[in-house]
């Protein structure tokens, strides 16, 4: 677990925050562009953890960009100021593993532009921004951070485009998953996306109705990665009453929806505790720590299951 000091705060909107942490052995972690880190905090006596990707690249001080909704956000934007403590692991994600030597289309909407500019600013470095396209997706332009620094990267040959839902601008309007062929006449580029799931899931729609390659298709999740491959043996899993041959390579949660069973989910990551459900029978093995579950949720036999890996055949009920 790393221990981050908060150095930096800008309120950018009455709703939207860009904070820089620097660690408190002065040395941070390598990450790459485009991951994300697990910040935690204690709220009312309870241990609360969320991702965040990081929107820089290289630095003594990794930044974040805060959207103020749900509860751990909310407590960033009430209480992280300069000089407050806070608890991150990671770097985790391998959203940036899409970037090749092609031309590349990011679509950011809202707080879904931080780990897209750590992209972008790999693409600077690496001389391929002029090859690139940047739609951006936000309401007003004030809400758009580093807009200087998107616009020197315009100047150096990147296409942009920022689509502006509640301020006039030359791209006035909500951006609509229906100007994804317009977008991509040309060469296929690989599309990588971040935002709100509804956009995500929206424009992947779009993309593979236009006819475009599934495998050109990239958006950020905060999945949990598994550590080690482990030869695949196949065991029984029932959830709900429902039986589903199942095994133990793969993260339950994904099981769960490769059999066409509903478990309720958001961050995929150990952080919001929707896939919370009630081992009643077998074994798991924890992917990464549990950090929306109490450790007396835990004793009582709660995991999470988009960090849980069957170890043998199992009985599970959701909350
Ligand atoms: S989906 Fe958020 S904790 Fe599992």
């Amino acid at each position: 677990m790393l221990n981050l000091i908060c150095s930096s705060r800008q309120e950018l909107s009455s709703d939207l925050l860009v904070l820089t942490f620097k660690s408190s052995t002065g040395q941070l972690p390598n990450w790459q562009a485009g991951q994300y880190f697990n910040f935690s905090t204690v709220i009312n006596g309870q241990k609360v953890t969320r991702s965040y990707s990081v929107s820089n690249l290289h630095a003594q001080e990794l930044e974040i960009l805060v959207k103020v909704e749900g509860e751990f956000s909310q407590w960033l934007f009430k209480h992280c100021h300069p000089k407050q403590w806070i608890q991150a692991q990671g770097p985790l994600g391998d959203f940036g593993q899409a970037l090749t030597q092609e031309p590349c289309l990011f679509i950011a909407g809202g707080v879904g532009l931080s780990p897209i500019l750590s992209l972008l600013a790999r693409r600077a470095e690496q001389g391929l921004i002029s090859t690139d396209q940047l739609i951006i997706s936000c309401q007003y332009l004030q809400q758009v951070p580093h807009l200087e620094q998107i616009q020197a990267w315009q100047q150096q040959g990147l296409k942009l485009s920022i689509h502006l839902s509640k301020q006039a601008s030359k791209h006035h309007g909500r951006l609509q998953s229906s100007m994804i062929q317009t977008l991509c006449q040309g060469p296929q580029p690989q599309l990588l996306c971040c935002g709100p799931t509804g956009l995500m899931d929206e424009f992947k729609q779009a993309w593979l109705q236009a006819g475009k390659a599934p495998e050109h298709w990239h958006q950020e999740t905060f999945k949990v990665q598994l550590q080690s491959e482990k030869p695949q043996q196949s065991l029984m899993i029932e959830f709900q009453g429902e039986f589903f041959s199942g095994n133990d390579a793969e993260i339950l949660l994904d099981q769960i929806d490769q059999a066409g069973l509903y478990l309720s989910s958001s961050c995929r990551a150990g952080s919001c505790g929707s896939c919370r459900c009630k081992l009643i029978q077998g074994e798991v093995e924890a992917a990464q720590p549990f950090y929306a579950l109490t450790e007396q949720e835990e004793h009582a036999g709660y995991i999470l299951a988009c960090c849980a890996r069957p170890v043998t055949d199992l009985v599970i009920e959701a909350d």
